[in-house]
């Protein structure tokens, strides 16, 4: 890993995100795609024909076809520890949409095959290189914020019944997760790199407007390992279109609200003598899906990490030992949902 190389990548998964991942890795000099994959032939040939790439409908074929060096994972998160492992299988490395898989036990197995592999599981968590959120990070790393007492998330946004029905696997438990794993699952990251693991969670949620096995409102109260406790409150119910995904911080020298609809503008900056630079402008983008939006579009700061990373063996991108952390919390919120309502049970 000391020189710089071209690394050679293939494609898993060619809807919304997959998109974006052919594009930035397209657009990077020190990135080759070999070939994509989707089940979908039809998908997969119209973005073959574009991008002049090899298509294949079938994971394992291509897997036994091609010699690359990493396999870029971008499918229903039901999918994705199995994948992860048939990819370490053939000696690639990964990079993993989020979340990372659906349970812990999946993580641990992605991570324990890495290292016996001996390759990288990376993990997509674009929303670290946002602005606002890096400024966050340097307020809170720098101690400037003083002590941390709470910290606030809203994950606010509409989901049309039609994004699940449109859909082979969102809205479907055992594919999907939940809600958190899907809408959630970056704002949780980016809580836990701030303050530490999610240690414990008193949780309700419901169903109330779509017609899904999974959960479209919640509410948690949870608390982290540094004593900051917190809520995250997350609906895909909002009326008409997305209202706000926002997380606020309670510290004792300064309250900062990291908001607009995807984490990419500070609504609230008071932090004593610290101000914001003069002048700073933020300009990280949403994704765009057509019908919806979703967070930021930073996926060539990951790529661009990774490049750097097999270059030099600086570490920069989230790995699979630290996208656990997202997936232990998630697991942690929906099971404190049971044990709520076993007692209630007990109760009656
Ligand atoms: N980082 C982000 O901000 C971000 C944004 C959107 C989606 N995502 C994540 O990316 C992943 C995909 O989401 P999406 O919105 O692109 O979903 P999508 O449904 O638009 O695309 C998934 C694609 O995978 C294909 N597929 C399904 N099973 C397959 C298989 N066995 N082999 C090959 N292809 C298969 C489907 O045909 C589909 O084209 C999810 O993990 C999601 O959470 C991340």
């Amino acid at each position: 890993m000391s020189e710089k190389k071209i690394i050679k990548v293939a494609v898993v998964g060619c809807g919304n995100i997959g998109k974006r991942h052919i594009a930035v890795l397209d657009a990077n000099p020190d990135v080759k795609i070999e070939a994509i994959c989707d089940t979908n032939e039809e998908v997969c040939q119209k973005l073959g024909a574009l991008y002049k790439l090899n298509c294949y409908t079938d994971y394992s074929h291509m897997l036994d076809a091609i010699d690359i060096d990493m396999v870029s994972i971008a499918t229903p998160h039901g999918l994705h520890a199995e994948q992860t492992i048939q990819a370490l299988e053939h000696g690639y490395h990964v990079l993993v949409e989020k979340p990372m898989a659906l349970r812990t036990e999946d993580c641990e197995r992605m991570i324990a095959k890495a290292q016996e592999a001996d390759r990288k599981v990376f993990v997509v968590k674009q929303n670290r290189y946002n602005k606002p959120i890096a400024l966050t990070k340097e307020a809170i790393d720098s101690k400037r914020l003083g002590q941390i007492f709470m910290v606030q998330c809203n994950v606010m946004w509409n989901r049309h019944q039609g994004y699940y029905n449109d859909s082979a696997w969102r809205g479907v438990k055992a594919l999907e997760g939940g809600a958190l794993h899907t809408q959630v699952s970056h704002f949780i990251d980016l809580m836990i790199w701030w303050f530490g693991d999610v240690v414990s969670a008193t949780t309700q949620i419901d169903t109330k407007n779509h017609d899904i096995e999974i959960e479209d409102c919640g509410v948690t109260a949870i608390r982290f390992s540094s004593g900051v406790i917190g809520s995250i409150f997350w609906t895909t119910c909002v009326y008409n279109k997305n209202y706000e995904g926002s997380i606020t911080v309670i510290a004792e020298n300064g309250t900062i609200k990291i908001g607009g609809k995807y984490l990419n503008e500070i609504d609230t900056w008071d932090v004593q003598s610290y101000p914001l630079p003069e002048g700073i402008t933020f300009e990280d983008k949403p994704n765009d899906y057509g019908k919806y939006q979703g967070t930021s579009s930073n996926h060539h700061r990951v790529i661009e990490g990774i490049v750097e990373q097999f270059a030099t063996g600086r570490k920069g991108v989230v790995e699979g030992d630290e996208a656990l952390k997202t997936i232990r919390a998630i697991e942690m919120i929906y099971d404190s949902v049971r044990d709520a309502q076993k007692m209630q049970h007990q109760g009656s």
